[in-house]
Protein backbone atom coordinates (compact mmCIF):
# COMPACT_ATOMS: atom_id res chain seq x y z
CA UNK A 1 0.00 0.00 0.00
CA UNK A 2 1.49 3.32 -1.25
CA UNK A 3 1.30 5.90 0.83
CA UNK A 4 0.62 9.69 0.29
CA UNK A 5 1.34 13.29 1.28
CA UNK A 6 -0.23 15.47 -0.49
CA UNK A 7 -0.75 18.07 1.94
CA UNK A 8 2.45 17.87 2.79
CA UNK A 9 3.91 19.03 -0.36
CA UNK A 10 1.50 21.36 -0.59
CA UNK A 11 2.62 23.07 2.33
CA UNK A 12 6.06 22.58 2.05
CA UNK A 13 5.66 23.81 -1.48
CA UNK A 14 3.77 27.10 -0.12
CA UNK A 15 6.93 27.58 2.33
CA UNK A 16 9.63 26.91 -0.54
CA UNK A 17 8.26 29.47 -2.99
CA UNK A 18 7.65 31.55 0.05
CA UNK A 19 11.46 31.74 0.60
CA UNK A 20 11.00 34.51 -2.37
CA UNK A 21 9.16 37.04 0.23
CA UNK A 22 10.46 36.51 3.60
CA UNK A 23 13.46 35.74 4.67
CA UNK A 24 13.65 35.59 8.98
CA UNK A 25 14.15 32.00 10.02
CA UNK A 26 12.24 30.33 12.97
CA UNK A 27 10.54 27.88 13.80
CA UNK A 28 7.33 27.28 12.48
CA UNK A 29 4.59 24.62 13.23
CA UNK A 30 1.21 24.04 11.23
CA UNK A 31 -1.32 22.84 13.22
CA UNK A 32 -4.40 21.66 10.76
CA UNK A 33 -7.41 22.39 13.17
CA UNK A 34 -10.41 21.09 10.95
CA UNK A 35 -10.81 19.42 7.46
CA UNK A 36 -13.59 19.26 5.53
CA UNK A 37 -13.98 17.04 2.42
CA UNK A 38 -16.38 19.41 -0.10
CA UNK A 39 -16.77 17.52 -3.37
CA UNK A 40 -15.39 13.82 -4.62
CA UNK A 41 -15.96 13.20 -8.43
CA UNK A 42 -16.72 9.45 -8.37
CA UNK A 43 -15.50 9.21 -11.80
CA UNK A 44 -11.60 9.30 -10.21
CA UNK A 45 -12.15 7.95 -6.57
CA UNK A 46 -13.60 4.61 -4.98
CA UNK A 47 -13.59 6.89 -2.07
CA UNK A 48 -11.99 9.58 -0.48
CA UNK A 49 -11.81 10.61 3.31
CA UNK A 50 -10.09 13.26 5.34
CA UNK A 51 -10.19 14.15 8.97
CA UNK A 52 -8.04 15.75 11.71
CA UNK A 53 -7.67 13.52 15.04
CA UNK A 54 -6.92 14.75 18.52
CA UNK A 55 -6.26 11.84 20.61
CA UNK A 56 -6.03 13.95 24.08
CA UNK A 57 -6.94 17.78 25.21
CA UNK A 58 -3.03 17.63 25.64
CA UNK A 59 -2.17 15.69 22.08
CA UNK A 60 -0.95 17.19 18.72
CA UNK A 61 -3.54 17.45 15.74
CA UNK A 62 -3.03 14.57 13.80
CA UNK A 63 -4.28 14.29 9.92
CA UNK A 64 -5.35 11.87 8.27
CA UNK A 65 -6.43 10.89 4.38
CA UNK A 66 -7.60 8.00 2.86
CA UNK A 67 -8.42 7.34 -0.97
CA UNK A 68 -8.63 5.10 -3.44
CA UNK A 69 -7.90 6.16 -7.03
CA UNK A 70 -8.81 5.07 -10.09
CA UNK A 71 -6.23 6.20 -12.40
CA UNK A 72 -2.42 6.91 -12.94
CA UNK A 73 -2.06 10.37 -12.04
CA UNK A 74 1.01 12.10 -13.63
CA UNK A 75 0.89 15.63 -14.59
CA UNK A 76 -2.33 15.39 -16.11
CA UNK A 77 -3.57 16.36 -12.78
CA UNK A 78 -3.04 19.89 -11.08
CA UNK A 79 -3.27 20.65 -7.53
CA UNK A 80 -4.41 23.87 -6.20
CA UNK A 81 -3.76 25.54 -3.54
CA UNK A 82 -5.53 29.00 -2.08
CA UNK A 83 -4.55 30.36 1.25
CA UNK A 84 -7.37 32.49 2.67
CA UNK A 85 -6.46 34.39 5.77
CA UNK A 86 -9.03 34.89 9.05
CA UNK A 87 -9.16 38.42 9.07
CA UNK A 88 -12.07 40.35 11.05
CA UNK A 89 -14.22 37.50 11.61
CA UNK A 90 -13.50 36.19 7.93
CA UNK A 91 -11.82 34.28 5.81
CA UNK A 92 -10.81 36.44 2.88
CA UNK A 93 -8.55 35.26 0.19
CA UNK A 94 -4.89 35.97 -0.06
CA UNK A 95 -2.26 36.39 -2.63
CA UNK A 96 -0.49 32.90 -1.54
CA UNK A 97 -2.07 30.51 -4.37
CA UNK A 98 -0.45 27.94 -5.86
CA UNK A 99 -1.16 25.59 -9.21
CA UNK A 100 1.51 22.68 -9.69
CA UNK A 101 1.13 19.63 -11.99
CA UNK A 102 1.00 16.39 -9.59
CA UNK A 103 4.70 15.57 -11.47
CA UNK A 104 6.24 18.32 -11.13
CA UNK A 105 5.66 19.36 -7.51
CA UNK A 106 7.28 16.10 -6.85
CA UNK A 107 10.55 15.94 -8.90
CA UNK A 108 11.42 19.69 -8.93
CA UNK A 109 10.39 20.89 -5.57
CA UNK A 110 13.93 19.95 -3.19
CA UNK A 111 12.42 20.69 -0.54
CA UNK A 112 10.26 17.87 -0.28
CA UNK A 113 11.96 15.35 -2.47
CA UNK A 114 13.66 13.48 0.20
CA UNK A 115 10.27 13.39 2.34
CA UNK A 116 8.40 12.35 -0.70
CA UNK A 117 10.77 9.39 -1.67
CA UNK A 118 10.18 8.26 2.22
CA UNK A 119 6.43 7.74 2.15
CA UNK A 120 6.87 6.34 -0.87
CA UNK A 121 4.80 9.04 -3.13
CA UNK A 122 5.66 8.41 -6.74
CA UNK A 123 5.50 9.93 -10.50
CA UNK A 124 3.35 8.34 -12.22
CA UNK A 125 0.99 7.27 -8.94
CA UNK A 126 -0.16 4.39 -9.98
CA UNK A 127 -4.11 3.67 -9.76
CA UNK A 128 -5.13 2.51 -5.74
CA UNK A 129 -5.34 3.28 -2.20
CA UNK A 130 -3.17 5.80 -0.57
CA UNK A 131 -2.85 6.49 3.05
CA UNK A 132 -1.56 8.89 4.52
CA UNK A 133 -2.39 8.35 9.00
CA UNK A 134 -1.10 10.59 11.99
CA UNK A 135 0.63 13.16 10.02
CA UNK A 136 1.56 16.50 11.80
CA UNK A 137 3.98 19.07 10.51
CA UNK A 138 6.98 20.36 12.89
CA UNK A 139 9.10 22.92 10.52
CA UNK A 140 12.00 23.80 12.49
CA UNK A 141 14.65 25.68 10.02
CA UNK A 142 11.93 26.39 7.97
CA UNK A 143 10.97 30.45 7.82
CA UNK A 144 7.68 31.88 9.09
CA UNK A 145 6.65 32.37 5.35
CA UNK A 146 2.51 33.16 6.50
CA UNK A 147 2.00 36.36 7.20
CA UNK A 148 -1.09 35.28 8.99
CA UNK A 149 -1.82 33.29 12.13
CA UNK A 150 -5.07 31.57 11.08
CA UNK A 151 -6.25 30.41 7.96
CA UNK A 152 -8.70 28.63 5.55
CA UNK A 153 -6.40 26.13 2.90
CA UNK A 154 -8.74 25.60 -0.19
CA UNK A 155 -7.54 22.25 -1.74
CA UNK A 156 -8.81 21.04 -5.28
CA UNK A 157 -7.27 18.56 -7.52
CA UNK A 158 -8.48 18.63 -11.13
CA UNK A 159 -8.00 17.24 -14.38
CA UNK A 160 -4.96 19.62 -16.26
CA UNK A 161 -6.54 19.75 -19.77
CA UNK A 162 -9.91 20.69 -19.28
CA UNK A 163 -9.99 21.67 -15.40
CA UNK A 164 -12.29 19.42 -14.27
CA UNK A 165 -12.63 19.24 -10.73
CA UNK A 166 -11.66 15.88 -8.94
CA UNK A 167 -11.70 16.80 -5.27
CA UNK A 168 -11.96 19.90 -3.45
CA UNK A 169 -11.21 19.99 0.60
CA UNK A 170 -10.64 22.55 2.77
CA UNK A 171 -8.38 22.66 6.15
CA UNK A 172 -8.63 25.42 9.13
CA UNK A 173 -5.03 25.43 9.92
CA UNK A 174 -3.15 27.74 12.42
CA UNK A 175 0.51 28.51 12.78
CA UNK A 176 2.56 29.12 15.67
CA UNK A 177 6.12 30.72 15.64
CA UNK A 178 7.66 28.25 18.40
CA UNK A 179 10.81 30.19 18.45
CA UNK A 180 9.88 34.08 18.32
CA UNK A 181 10.62 35.71 21.85
C1 LIG B 1 -12.15 2.34 -0.76
O1 LIG B 1 -12.47 1.57 -1.92
C2 LIG B 1 -11.54 0.51 -2.17
C3 LIG B 1 -11.91 -0.11 -3.52
O2 LIG B 1 -13.29 -0.37 -3.59
C4 LIG B 1 -11.56 -0.47 -1.01
O3 LIG B 1 -10.61 -1.49 -1.24
C5 LIG B 1 -11.20 0.30 0.26
O4 LIG B 1 -11.29 -0.59 1.36
C6 LIG B 1 -12.15 1.45 0.44
N1 LIG B 1 -11.69 2.20 1.59
C7 LIG B 1 -12.55 2.71 2.49
C8 LIG B 1 -11.95 3.48 3.60
O5 LIG B 1 -13.76 2.53 2.39
C1 LIG C 1 -3.41 10.36 -16.86
O1 LIG C 1 -2.73 9.81 -17.97
C2 LIG C 1 -2.53 8.41 -17.86
C3 LIG C 1 -1.60 7.94 -18.96
O2 LIG C 1 -1.77 8.67 -20.13
C4 LIG C 1 -3.91 7.75 -17.94
O3 LIG C 1 -3.78 6.34 -17.90
C5 LIG C 1 -4.69 8.22 -16.72
O4 LIG C 1 -6.00 7.69 -16.74
C6 LIG C 1 -4.78 9.74 -16.67
N1 LIG C 1 -5.29 10.13 -15.37
C7 LIG C 1 -6.43 10.79 -15.20
C8 LIG C 1 -6.81 11.16 -13.80
O5 LIG C 1 -7.15 11.11 -16.12
C1 LIG D 1 -2.12 7.39 15.66
O1 LIG D 1 -1.62 7.90 16.89
C2 LIG D 1 -2.40 7.52 18.02
C3 LIG D 1 -1.86 8.24 19.24
O2 LIG D 1 -0.46 8.19 19.28
C4 LIG D 1 -2.37 5.99 18.14
O3 LIG D 1 -3.17 5.59 19.24
C5 LIG D 1 -2.93 5.37 16.85
O4 LIG D 1 -2.85 3.97 16.91
C6 LIG D 1 -2.15 5.88 15.65
N1 LIG D 1 -2.79 5.39 14.43
C7 LIG D 1 -2.09 4.94 13.37
C8 LIG D 1 -2.88 4.49 12.22
O5 LIG D 1 -0.87 4.93 13.36
C1 LIG E 1 -8.95 25.76 -12.25
O1 LIG E 1 -9.56 25.41 -11.03
C2 LIG E 1 -8.93 25.97 -9.89
C3 LIG E 1 -9.59 25.37 -8.67
O2 LIG E 1 -10.96 25.62 -8.64
C4 LIG E 1 -9.02 27.48 -9.94
O3 LIG E 1 -8.38 28.04 -8.81
C5 LIG E 1 -8.32 27.94 -11.19
O4 LIG E 1 -8.46 29.34 -11.31
C6 LIG E 1 -8.93 27.27 -12.42
N1 LIG E 1 -8.12 27.60 -13.57
C7 LIG E 1 -8.65 28.05 -14.70
C8 LIG E 1 -7.69 28.32 -15.80
O5 LIG E 1 -9.86 28.22 -14.82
Amino acid sequence: MAVINTLQAFVQTALALSFIFIAAFSGLEVIPERAKLEYVNEKYFYNLSVNVKRYSRSSSYYFNIEMTTKHVWTNNVTLHLIFNEYLHNEYQSSFIQLHHRFCDIIKYDKFIGTMVKQVGLECPMPAGTLQLMNFTLSLDKFPNVFPFQKCRVDAEVTITATNESMAAMCFYVSFKDTKRT
